[in-house]
């Protein structure tokens, strides 16, 4: 190993290979609660041109690569097995805003958040929002085709993909797509690699479609004490009365608790089972009151205890901020399994009369959350005081229920989170033989000597 980090020294300026145990502490996990992996270097590039040299090298020498974005994935995808971690943090530029074409140029690096707030200066709007948008980064949203509480209304990442700089796990660097609103010329190689969890090819620049900020936003939040009225609440709004909002997010009560604790400030409410979080936009603000006004007259129709609208900034905000710390709130209550399944959204409310069923005949707490409206909830099992032995015992056979119930109806295992190491071994669960066959083929084809990000996903 002491060559090879003498080579990545000739690749890299010194300063950015890090061997000291203590700096690498950080690269070797993600947010994926109880997963903690191992590196030999980590290595911080500054250029494609220094990520495909490396990449060229762990290939003739098969050593493993781990390409990693900020750090905040929740199945593992970016925590090591040995080897090298590659961080793309040094490449974090927002090359253009081009206004014209309505793209943004930008390197991997650039957190999410970081590229909303440039986009909306220019009145542009950049619409995927994941939870953890004030850490993740491009790169690793492209990785994971992250989605968000946007999702509902604009889609997930790969909705705002239009061109990838890739390098290959080869070292040969490939452009694939372009500032183009449409590309039918070949096969559509941009998309094998979003939402490939870094297995495929390693991002170094991407243009992002942007499309044009809504000028206003207002947010209802919505108490039930069933989850059969909310969820039936859901499907009226999409259904009966054809609204779309932007999001349409779910918390139970033990999930608001967490927040609540989390942050140190209360939501209103504190008698709900159950929050409905919905927020609409649009150029219209009268449109926007009379959708409201029809949501909060269907939600009350559905025995709501009431509905609190929310149209000044700094409310709005603290809302968000109440949901989005949900994760890392529950994370600190003690272990969590933590389980990111997706339905067809008809089937929400069974799914969500099914959870209920769960916890009591397996006997272990469970907070829900998520994005309601695309039939993706968060299922949090928590363990809280319970014994070790009684915990291991009980918890496989909880999540193999959820994931049989899940399937049984439609379903996937992973709506956004990914496989990565967390959820390897139930793939098959999900994903038919065949599928899984052509998935490991064209692995071996990119990869054929499986030193990007191995033992993930596959
Ligand atoms: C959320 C993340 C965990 O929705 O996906 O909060
Ligand atoms: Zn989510």
């Amino acid at each position: 190993m002491a060559t090879i980090i003498e080579k990545l020294c000739k690749i890299v300026e010194k300063s950015a290979v890090i061997t000291e145990k203590d700096v690498m502490e950080p690269y070797l996990h993600d947010e994926t609660p109880g997963l903690k992996g191992y590196a030999e270097a980590v290595v911080l590039p500054s250029s494609t041109d220094e990520v495909s040299q490396i990449m060229e090298l762990a290939n003739r020498e098969l050593i493993a690569i781990t390409p990693r974005g900020g750090g905040t994935g929740l199945s593992g995808g970016a925590v090591p097995q040995g080897g090298i971690v590659l961080s793309l943090e040094k490449l974090n530029r927002i090359l253009d805003i081009d206004v014209v074409n309505s793209v943004a140029v930008v390197e991997p690096g650039v957190i999410t958040g970081t590229l909303r707030e440039e986009a909306e200066k220019l009145t542009l709007f950049y619409p995927p929002d994941p939870a953890s948008l004030d850490s993740c980064t491009i790169g690793g949203n492209i990785a994971e085709d992250a989605g968000g509480a946007q999702t509902l209304k604009y889609g997930t990442t790969k909705n705002y993909v239009l061109g990838l700089e890739v390098v290959l796990p080869t070292g040969e660097v490939i452009f694939t797509g372009g500032k183009l609103r449409k590309n039918a010329t070949g096969y559509e190689l941009m998309h094998i690699f979003i939402g490939s969890e870094g297995t495929l090819g390693v991002v170094t620049k991407a243009i992002l479609k942007l499309i044009p900020a809504p000028k206003y936003r207002v947010d209802l939040l919505i108490p039930f004490t069933e989850f059969e009225n909310l969820s039936r609440t859901v499907l009226d709004i999409l259904h009966k009365h054809g609204i779309l909002p932007a999001a349409l997010e779910f918390m139970e009560s033990k999930a608001i608790k967490a927040s609540e604790q989390h942050t140190g400030e209360k939501l209103p409410f504190p008698e709900a089972k159950a929050l409905l979080l919905v927020e609409l936009d649009g150029n219209d603000s009268d449109l926007l009151a009379k959708q409201y006004e029809v949501i909060g007259e269907a939600a009350l129709n559905n025995d709501a205890i009431d509905v609190l609208v929310a149209e000044d900034e700094r409310r709005r905000a603290d809302l968000w901020r109440a949901r989005r710390v949900i994760s890392e709130a529950l994370k600190s209550t003690g272990e969590v399994a933590h389980e990111d399944v997706v339905v067809p959204r008809g089937e929400i409310p069974g799914l969500l009369k099914y959870i209920e069923q769960l916890e009591s005949t397996h006997g272990l707490p469970i907070a829900v959350y998520g994005h309601i409206g695309d039939g993706n909830l968060h299922v949090n099992i928590l363990k809280h005081d319970i014994p070790d032995d009684v915990w291991q015992q009980r918890l496989p056979a909880l999540v193999h229920a959820l994931y049989s119930k899940v399937v049984s109806v439609g379903g996937k295992i992973s709506g956004e989170h990914g496989i990565g190491l967390a959820k390897r071994q139930y793939l098959s669960m999900s994903v038919s033989p065949e599928e899984i066959t052509l998935m490991r083929n064209m692995k071996k084809m990119l990869d054929p000597n499986n030193i990007l990000n191995p033992g993930k996903v596959l």
